[in-house]
Order: C-alpha cells, then sequence, then structure tokens
C-alpha cells in the first residue's frame, strides 16, 4: 500500500487524514494517509525515516513549511517564491517540494464561492508564512491590485518586492501598506494573520470593506468565528478557510496519484460532519 502522511506539531487535530482517505475512496485509490507529530528539532530526521519506510510523499504543516522547503532537491516555482512549502514527493531518491496552499485559496475563492478574482482589488492582511504561501497564485488570478497590508510593513514590504516581477507581468498593481494607512474598500479581503489566535480581534478597519465585499479567513472552526461575524455585521459574505483546506489537498493529491478528487464533494461532506460554521 502507497504511505502517505501528514507532518506538524502539534498535528492532532488535523482533517488531512480524514479528506485524503475520501479522495481515495471517491477516486479508487489504494494508499493509507497518517498524521506523524513531529519533535521541533526532529524534521529532516523524520523525513529520511518516512522514506525509509517506503512513504511516496507528504503534506507538511506548522511549523516545518519552511524547513521543508530549504530541505528539497527540487523545488516548483510557486514554493520557491512563498519560500515555503506544505507538500512533500520522493521519487528515485529526489525530495520534490511543491505549495499548493495558494492554488486551494484561489480555486475555493473562485470555484466554490463562485468570486472571479480577475479585475478586482484585493486587500491580504498578514505577511507572515500564511500570506506568502498564497500571494503568488493570488496574482495568477490578474486581479486589478492586490494590497499586502501587515503589522510589521517591512515584512509587507518585502514580500511585495519579492514578488514584484511576477505582478507586472499579470499587469495587478501591488502594494504595501501597514495597517493604521488601510483606506479605501476593497472586493476581496483576506485575513492571513495569526490575530484570532492570540484573541487580538480583527486588525483592519470596516472601512476596508465594499457592500457585499468576500470576507475571507485563512483559518477554520473557532478561531475564524471573530473575524467572519464582524464581516457579516458589516455587510460582507464571509467565508472560513475550509475550502481551501480541502482545496489545498486536493491539489496535493493530484500532485502524487495524477488524479484530481471530487473537492466539492468532500468539503460539503467535511462541513456535515463539522457541523455548521
Ligand atoms: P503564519 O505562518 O501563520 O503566517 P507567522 O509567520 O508568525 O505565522 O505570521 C503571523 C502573521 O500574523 C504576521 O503577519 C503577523 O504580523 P507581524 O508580521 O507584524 O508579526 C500577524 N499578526 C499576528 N498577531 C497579530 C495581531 N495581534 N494583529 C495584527 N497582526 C498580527
Amino acid at each position: 500500500m502507497d504511505l502517505y502522511c501528514v507532518m506538524g506539531n502539534p498535528v492532532e487535530h488535523s482533517k488531512s487524514p480524514w479528506i485524503h482517505a475520501r479522495f481515495a475512496e471517491l477516486t479508487g485509490q489504494e494508499l493509507h494517509y497518517g498524521k506523524r507529530l513531529i519533535p521541533l528539532d526532529g524534521f529532516a530526521t523524520a523525513v529520511r525515516a518516512f522514506i525509509d519506510e517506503g512513504g511516496r510523499g507528504c503534506n507538511i504543516t506548522v511549523p516545518f513549511k519552511f524547513e521543508a522547503a530549504a530541505l528539497a532537491t527540487q523545488t516548483s516555482e510557486r514554493a520557491t517564491l512563498a519560500r515555503a512549502c506544505n507538500v512533500l514527493s520522493f521519487q528515485g531518491g529526489g525530495i520534490f517540494a511543491d505549495n499548493t496552499d495558494g492554488a486551494g485559496l484561489v480555486n475555493d475563492i473562485q470555484r466554490n464561492a463562485g468570486v472571479d478574482l480577475s479585475g478586482r482589488h484585493l486587500l491580504l492582511i498578514g505577511a507572515g508564512g500564511a500570506g506568502a504561501g498564497v500571494l503568488g497564485p493570488l496574482l495568477q488570478a490578474r486581479p486589478a491590485s492586490i494590497t499586502v497590508a501587515n503589522r510589521t510593513l517591512s515584512k509587507a514590504q518585502d514580500l511585495v518586492a519579492r514578488h514584484a516581477a511576477l505582478a507586472s507581468l499579470q499587469k495587478t498593481e501591488l502594494l504595501a501598506q501597514d495597517l493604521q494607512g488601510l483606506a479605501g474598500n476593497f472586493d476581496v479581503i483576506v485575513n492571513a494573520t495569526a490575530s484570532s489566535l492570540s484573541g487580538a480581534g480583527v486588525p483592519v478597519t470596516a472601512r476596508t470593506l465594499k457592500p457585499g465585499a468576500l470576507a475571507y479567513d485563512m483559518m477554520y472552526g473557532p478561531a475564524a468565528q471573530g473575524f467572519m461575524s464582524w464581516a457579516r455585521e458589516h455587510g460582507a459574505t464571509p467565508r472560513d478557510g475550509l475550502g481551501m483546506l480541502v482545496e489545498q489537498a486536493a491539489e496535493a493529491f493530484r500532485i502524487w496519484r495524477g488524479v484530481l478528487p471530487p473537492s466539492q464533494q468532500v468539503l460539503a461532506e467535511l462541513r456535515t460532519v463539522m457541523g455548521p460554521s
């Protein structure tokens, strides 16, 4: 049986084993997908051990996404731009790193939420690992503009500088801002900060929202609730990151197995399993 897993710390609550088991059932693929709690100083050792056991690939979650990108022998363009990786594939002694987080976000927004990003004005809040992972694919969707806003302005500026060539190729205006200086209203705002985890609340003013704007939190479950309620109260359409989770997994499954699973069906099932959000 082909072996896969998710590696992280913590990893206990990961939904990835459930999602990939459903993908495998629905596409008739024979595989086993587990989860592994990796010691903070033991990532490279754990990857080598998994390869030795016959592992074919793994998903990488917090806090190993940067280390995974550095460990690879070959890296996709999008993982190189993100400097982070959420999917490793093992073949012929090589380690191939990719990043499907951004494709997952874009597919969930465009396909599942039905919001076309091309020609729109986007606000990406956060310039940490989560924000860096999605900026390239957001640019690929050719919005009119993307403003990257971050508490620490220099991190937003660095991220924007790294993506400047892609932005000019896509003819998208790409700007860096601090949170205080934010003005204007956006068609789509994406929360890629960790602020809800510290209980700090929504880091931007409601003036950023156009009526009917899509307000997307990359988290899901209780962590996304504060942002979603805030968006609803201000006339926006809230969406949590559960669809992004399923869509990034679908892209990983396609890389490993060469088959695109029915992600919308699995997302609907997962929402039922998890209860109303
Ligand atoms: P992740 O990999 O989840 O993105 P990270 O790299 O630590 O984690 O980045 C966390 C992001 O959340 C950063 O953009 C951070 O802002 P800073 O770069 O200024 O640290 C943002 N963040 C965390 N707590 C926040 C808060 N209370 N208000 C606003 N932004 C916050």
